[in-house]
């Protein structure tokens, strides 16, 4: 364990913090049954915390029956603190489906907005994460500076300088870039929407990740596009076996993955299957529209490469924005489309004419000035520390049988309830108490995981998150 700063929250003394912390790593399994914990000395450098603090959080984990002290010995995590079992891989669908939504994302979509519920339902990092007051300081600034520019139109393909920002960025994904061949966007939204439709036609098939985000499915609804649910795992994303084996039983014109820390998984794709993953679909000719726009929120070590990077023929199309590190907002966001420029640029125009210009220009200047990198460094850390955080919490409150992701990256958790859960009720009475949450179906097409809940953790640790965890899991024990 490195060390490991621990995020500022007024409300919960630093023992409790480093207690929670603690309790995360044993309910992750990295300390498992019978493991010996480090010694509070150790544990004290590590934290950079005083002994006595390090003394009283592991009194607590002992009162929570999580560790034991053994004299002359240290502390042991007990038997029964067995980790929360892992989520299984999921299953293809046997078809693809023709999207019938209806009004439920949208119904969900607007209560989440509720400025009145503890906001556990949709990804928007909270405010207080995001470097809101200097981006309002560089928007007013390029505003004043240019006044002229940042109230015209933006030309084709986009804002010149944060397209050579992105190319600049897109270097830690593995991607050499000109910025010529990068389109900005309103958002990663927009991108997924017009990369897909430079890509597939009505009535075809785009094979998915299952679980995935339910704005890809809305976009493939859109455009009457039929979706095929294919396995993966919540560890190492979509199954490549079975996307071969759905590419070479029926006529796919697309595939759409998020990679990288994908929603609601976390999962993160290793290199060598992205590898594997892009050489399939480039022995059939199938494009890959890849959303990137969690990448730059890993856990631990290095941003991972993207699908991308491996492209030789042209035939992926990267997608991402700035919505989850700076400012979703701000609705800046942009595509790579590969071979599919010309078709994104004229479709970008067709929707929409331009991007929004100041915006485009505040996130350009914010990325040149240099602050970015250490910003989602921070990120990194506080979200790490928050899915760490609400995952123990979750392991402590939710009724035996649940089982939690175990996210890379990114800022949900994805949730398994016991079977016979119903997720849609449990979001109904959650609701009623304040909370917002997601329930499992928006998440398929074929409106599979019913007993699944995501849980979205950029929110400050404070005791109302806390209450809103313990109601949520009262809720899953009575059953939804
Ligand atoms: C996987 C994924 N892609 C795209 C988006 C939308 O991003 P943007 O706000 O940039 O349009 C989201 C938002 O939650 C998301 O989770």
């Amino acid at each position: 364990m490195s060390t490991l700063p621990l995020p500022a929250s007024p409300d919960f003394p630093l023992y409790r913090r480093v207690a929670d912390r603690i309790a995360g790593l044993i309910g992750s399994g990295t300390f498992g049954p019978g493991d010996r914990i480090p010694s509070v000395r150790r544990m004290s450098r590590q934290l950079t915390v005083s002994q006595a603090t390090i003394v009283e959080a592991y009194r607590l984990l002992e009162d929570r029956g999580l560790v034991e002290a053994r004299p002359q010995s240290g502390f042991y995590v007990r038997p029964s603190a067995a980790p929360t079992p892992r989520l299984r891989r999921t299953a293809s669908g046997r078809s693809a489906t023709k999207l019938d939504i209806g009004d439920l994302t949208l119904r969900y979509l607007r209560e989440c907005g509720r400025a009145d519920l503890v906001p556990l339902g949709a990804a928007v990092p909270d405010s207080s994460f995001l470097p809101v007051a200097k981006l309002n300081r560089v928007l007013a600034r390029v505003v004043r500076l240019r006044a002229g520019t940042s109230a015209a139109y933006d030309p084709l393909p986009g804002h010149a300088k944060l397209r050579a920002q992105v190319a600049r960025r897109a270097l830690e994904a593995g991607c050499v870039l000109e910025p010529e061949e990068i389109v900005t966007t309103s958002g990663a939204q927009q991108a997924l929407g017009l990369c897909l439709r430079a890509v597939t036609r009505p009535g075809d098939t785009v094979a998915i990740e299952s679980p995935t985000y339910y704005g890809l499915l809305e976009v493939l609804g859109a455009l009457h596009l039929r979706a095929l649910e294919v396995a993966t795992d919540p560890h190492d994303g979509i199954c490549l076996e079975a996307l071969a084996e759905a590419l070479d039983r029926q006529s796919v014109a697309a595939v759409a993955l998020v990679p990288s820390f994908g929603n609601p998984l976390g999962h993160c794709m290793p290199d060598d299957a992205r590898r594997r993953l892009v050489e399939l679909l480039a022995a059939r000719g199938v494009p890959l529209v890849e959303d990137d726009v969690y990448g730059e929120l890993p856990f631990e070590g290095s941003r991972p490469k993207a699908c991308q990077a491996f492209d030789r023929q042209g035939l992926v199309l990267l997608c991402s924005s700035f919505s989850k590190t700076i400012a979703p907002g701000f609705r800046v966001g942009w595509a790579a489309p590969g071979r599919f420029r010309d078709a994104v640029e004229r479709l970008k125009f067709a929707t929409s004419v331009a991007a929004p210009t100041p915006t485009q220009m505040a996130v350009a200047e914010f990325l040149a000035d240099g602050g970015f990198d250490r910003h989602v460094r921070r990120m990194r850390r506080t979200y790490r520390d928050l899915v760490c955080r609400i995952s123990c919490a979750v392991a402590e409150a939710f009724p035996a049988g649940t089982r939690i992701s175990r996210p890379a990256g990114g800022h949900v958790l994805w949730i398994e309830l016991p079977p016979g859960t119903d997720s849609v009720r449990l979001h109904d009475q959650a609701l009623h108490e304040g909370i917002g949450v997601l329930p499992g179906p928006l998440f398929s097409a074929a409106g599979r995981y019913r007993n699944f809940i995501r849980l979205n953790c950029a929110v400050p640790w404070t005791p109302p998150v806390a209450d809103a965890i313990r109601t949520l899991g009262r809720l899953a024990a009575a059953r939804g």
